[in-house]
């Protein structure tokens, strides 16, 4: 899906975490479409990072929607601090959820963009009855819990797959994107791009790390 726009979104996971606000503001006004923010419970992967006070104290700091992973269990319990927190995309392992359906209506009951996350291992089968109801998928290309990783070529297929059953909705992929993988993942029907340590621990410039990602999409 060429024609698309390519969004990119910063993940936080990467960045100076001592300076969060001031790296938010860093890399909007290099360009970035949506700030990542990666929610993780030491549980649900072997990691554990920042929860909705963090997230409420960064809001303000930030003038693009906050989209929020979240890699913890039970996500039905703690969407609504994330919705009051200020997210403006909540997205949800269909891993870690016995009722994604209702889980995704009610993310957006609370106001919020809902999106379903497939880990590598799980098929796209798993999300042919919400494919219709969600506001991004959100496939991950290294399995959860860590930067740094790198890019699954298999889940390629998967971004095609996916692409074909949710026409022009958001579809994010999130795990080792850099200038070299952007392109085949823009190929194959993903618009929006999360990056980490490509970003924040890379050799460029914000502002020419976010332009690359852009550009491979041309
Ligand atoms: C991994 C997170 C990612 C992570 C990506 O579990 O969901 O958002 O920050 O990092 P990179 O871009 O370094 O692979
Ligand atoms: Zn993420």
């Amino acid at each position: 899906m060429s024609e698309q726009k390519v969004k990119v979104a910063p993940s936080l996971l990467s960045c100076d975490f001592s300076r969060l606000g001031e790296e938010i503001r860093a890399v909007v006004d290099a360009g970035a479409d949506m700030i990542h923010c990666d929610v993780m419970d030491g549980h649900f992967v072997p990691n554990i990072t920042f929860g909705p006070p963090v997230l409420a104290s960064l809001r303000r700091h930030c003038d693009v929607p906050m989209d929020v992973h979240l890699m913890i269990e039970r996500p039905e319990d703690y969407v609504q601090s994330f919705a009051d927190a200020g997210a403006d995309i909540i997205t949800v392992q269909i891993e870690a959820t016995r009722h994604p359906h209702r889980l995704l209506q009610k993310i957006n009951d609370l106001g919020c963009k809902a999106g379903v996350v497939l880990n590598p291992g799980t098929p796209e089968e798993s999300i042919e009855f919400l494919a219709n109801m969600v506001d991004m998928v959100l496939i991950m290309t290294v399995n959860p819990g860590f930067g740094g990783q790198s890019f699954i070529p298999e889940m390629l297929r998967k971004i095609r797959n996916v692409r074909d059953m949710i026409g022009d909705r958001d579809l994010e992929v999130d795990g080792g994107i850099d200038d070299k993988t952007a392109p085949a993942v823009i190929e194959a029907g993903a618009n929006v791009l999360v990056a980490g340590s490509y970003i924040f621990a890379g050799q460029y410039a914000y502002r020419e790390a976010i332009d690359r990602l852009k550009d491979a999409g041309k």
